[in-house]
């Protein structure tokens, strides 16, 4: 406003005379003094009166600037950008500022750890892995919500009761909310597997590798960079839910019912020698299966026609099936394979939201967590994303069932999927195992030696927190 005044008496210049000139500073700056008094008359009634000032205050709630950590594949932060959009709108008084994560499960959890362990006010609200969700709670930097759930009379009984007990309450307190589940899933090309000469996807490890081994072969003398089978081998997070995955399968676990660790059994020693396999006798995934394969590359190649099979998460569903996508109208979806004699498994992923408990502005941010969790906003992930919704009461929708139908039929996956062990000392057991199996797969270690000393440093960490649970 200034600066346009400025810019008028510049331009008017050459037209008024010195004299017009002062006469025009003089009413602007009786006008600026007149505002000053009026501004600070207003001040002084409110100062004045109280129960006014508060009455005031509830009408027109003052401005407030929220800071939302959150990373992901790039179609999933466009859409958060759309999500926020939305609540600006409808919350005008509130300001959200996107703080983006990058996609990788760890480096996300260092970008919080920093600040909270700092204490420090932002980000306000963000989202964490199922994985280390009670990390968070046992270090104190949750805001519990029972006060908002009870001043608003919130229904928390349309989210999975199994879900929000296991990850989302910590000593009686709800301290986060599911966004969306994830449970690892295998998606096959539909058309090669009629085009080679069989019905069904695999049910077994062995079939899987049977049919990724027909359609390599043949594949291959058009395409020199298909693969039969990728999957999530890279040292990180990801790859402990494919261990987990491919060890349950045999009958296998990290911890035992007691919390002790069983990482070199027999039945884990198999599943990572097939791993390995997979990899160097079978030739059928590639070698940067340990070297670079995280979620988006294994979606990519999948992605880009150059897969038979796939292990991912939910969200790739919606990207195979987007307009661009090669492999649109030719992708199938199924549980994982399992060994003879056992069951298929998933690992139960997923990402929560919690607020920050040194935020200045909880109030605000609890009014985001609620937006993020309606109806609407969580089918809106669902047939954008292809997420699996935190809220149950979204699985009933017939749109969201058209799009995803899988939801319907793979129901039994996701409510069986296998927690990793909710301990204190997850993130710790967790890089062992990543080490241990990347060297194993990487046919740097054979795996029963890469599973004794995985067991044998995790045992130490559990001395050193003191007991198993
Ligand atoms: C997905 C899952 C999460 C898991 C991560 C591993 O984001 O939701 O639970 O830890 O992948 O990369």
């Amino acid at each position: 406003m200034w600066v346009k005044m400025k810019e008028i008496i510049f331009l008017e210049e050459r037209r008024f005379s010195m004299k017009k000139m002062a006469k025009i500073i003089t009413i602007l700056v009786v006008v600026m003094m007149i505002s000053v008094v009026f501004v600070g008359c207003k001040t002084q009634t409110q100062t004045s009166t109280p129960s006014q000032n508060q009455q005031q205050a509830q009408q027109t709630p003052k401005n407030v600037s929220i800071v939302f950590a959150v990373g992901g594949a790039p179609s999933e932060i466009d859409y958060w950008h759309k999500v926020i959009n939305e609540f600006e709108a409808k919350n005008p008084n509130i300001t959200v500022n996107l703080l983006r994560q990058p996609m990788d499960s760890a480096t996300r959890m260092q970008t919080l750890v920093t600040p909270l362990s700092g204490h420090e006010s932002t980000p306000d609200v963000f989202l964490m892995d199922v994985a280390w969700v009670g990390q968070f709670a046992a270090s104190g930097w949750l805001a519990p919500l029972n006060s908002y759930v009870s001043q608003d009379n919130y229904d928390t009984s349309v989210f999975f009761k199994k879900v929000l007990d296991l990850a989302d309450t910590y000593k009686g307190n709800l301290i986060a909310l599911p966004v969306y589940i994830d449970a690892g899933l295998l998606y096959y090309r539909t058309d090669l597997l009629k085009k080679y000469g069989f019905s069904n996807p695999p049910q077994t490890w062995q079939d899987l590798v049977k049919i990724a081994e027909k359609v390599q072969n043949g594949e291959r003398k058009e395409n020199p960079k298909f693969w039969g089978f990728v999957w999530q081998g890279k040292q990180y997070e990801g790859l402990v839910c494919d261990f987990l995955e491919f060890i349950a399968s045999n009958g296998g676990n990290i911890l035992n019912k007691d919390g002790q660790p069983v990482l070199n059994s027999q039945n884990n020693i198999q599943a990572l020698t097939f791993m390995a396999d997979l990899i160097h006798k079978y030739k059928i995934s590639p070698p940067s299966t340990y070297t670079e394969m995280t979620e988006e590359p294994v979606r990519m190649t999948f992605q880009s026609g150059n897969a038979m099979f796939e292990r991912n998460w939910p969200y790739a569903w919606g990207l195979h099936n987007s307009d661009n996508s090669p492999v649109k109208g030719k992708t199938g979806i199924a549980p994982l394979p399992h060994f003879p004699g056992h069951q298929s498994a998933a690992t139960l992923g997923g990402w929560h939201i919690g607020i920050n408990t040194y935020s200045k502005n909880k109030e605000a941010a609890w009014k985001f967590v609620k937006f993020v969790e309606s109806y609407d906003v969580q089918k809106g992930f669902a047939m954008n994303l292809g997420w699996n919704p935190g809220r149950q009461d979204v699985y009933k929708d017939q749109e969201v069932l058209k799009k995803a139908p899988y939801l319907e039929k793979l129901r039994e996956v996701f409510v069986n999927a296998i927690p990793r062990p909710s301990v204190p000392y997850y993130t710790k057991m967790s890089q062992v195992i990543q080490k241990y199996v990347n060297a194993a797969i990487a046919g740097r270690m054979d795996p029963k030696t890469a599973l004794d000393k995985a067991q044998q440093e995790v045992e130490q960490i559990i001395k050193q927190y003191g007991s198993g649970s």
